[in-house]
């Protein structure tokens, strides 16, 4: 075990962790965009950054994804550290202007809410990768990341229609500024270029997720548990133990 401190308060650490996970179990909060429990390691978005000083040596780092090697202190709060968090609050608001988690943020930092670039007004992506890094995890892949520089975004190949696509939902899911185009209609969805009729649940007719999400799982899933995608997750809640018939419960349809 490693003997560190965070802003002066005093922990053990395991060889290997994150600056940030050792923060939040001593209770001091750092700002975060691109980390999600869920997955894996991004480092993309800077938010994170703090001061680390060990060895004799002292540097800023993303805490997120900065393992603790050795004895050290970390300081979150330096004039330092705030300084080069304004910059990168006030990029990130830049390119979503509108999300108030980040207008948050510029309050806190005391970041103008102004816009210092002419941007379109549909130029709410931040470019974490929260998006890319969850298709990936489902498996899918469909999205990633194209161009470059300032015209860098997220995209299906060749901004078309990915075939690999099954609309489950979960690039939507993890962005942390709601930059995905996606939009329900009566049931069906639509991402990226693409729409998804609706699963609908074999009691109640409610429809949940897509048709695609749902045989994607289903050729995965161990044929013992098939039957369950059938029905919606009211209706699989409401199953009784054991898996014999279960009643149907009228329940508003999702749309
Ligand atoms: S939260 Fe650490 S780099 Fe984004």
């Amino acid at each position: 075990m490693l003997n560190i401190t965070i802003d002066g308060i005093e922990t053990r650490s395991e060889k290997g962790e994150r600056i940030l996970t050792a923060a939040a179990r001593v209770g001091v909060v750092i700002p975060t965009l691109c980390q999600h429990e869920a997955l894996p390691d991004l480092g993309s978005c800077r938010l994170c950054i703090v001061e680390v000083i060990e060895g004799g040596r002292r540097k800023v780092v993303a805490s997120c994804v900065y393992p603790i090697q050795q004895d050290c202190a970390v300081l979150t709060d330096t004039e330092r550290v705030r300084a080069d968090r304004r910059v990168i609050i006030s990029m990130l608001h830049d390119r979503a202007p509108h999300d108030p988690y980040l207008c948050g943020l510029c309050a806190a930092y005391g970041v103008p809410l102004e816009s210092r670039y002419e941007l379109p007004p549909e130029l709410t992506c931040v470019l974490c990768g929260r998006c890319v890094a969850a298709c990936d995890a489902m498996g899918s892949g469909a999205i990633d990341m194209a161009g470059r520089g300032t015209g860098k975004r997220v995209s299906t190949p060749y901004d078309e229609s990915a075939e690999s696509c099954i609309g489950c939902g979960a690039c939507a899911a993890v962005c942390p500024v709601q930059a995905v185009p996606m939009r329900e209609d009566g049931g069906a969805r639509t991402v990226w270029n693409t729409r998804f009729e609706p699963a609908r649940c074999a009691s109640c007719g409610a429809s949940y997720g897509t048709a695609a999400a749902l045989d994607f799982i289903r050729r995965r899933l161990d044929p013992n548990l098939q039957a369950l995608l059938s029905l919606c997750p009211r209706c699989r809640r409401l199953r009784p133990a054991g898996g014999g018939r279960h009643k149907s419960v009228p329940h508003r349809a999702s749309k």
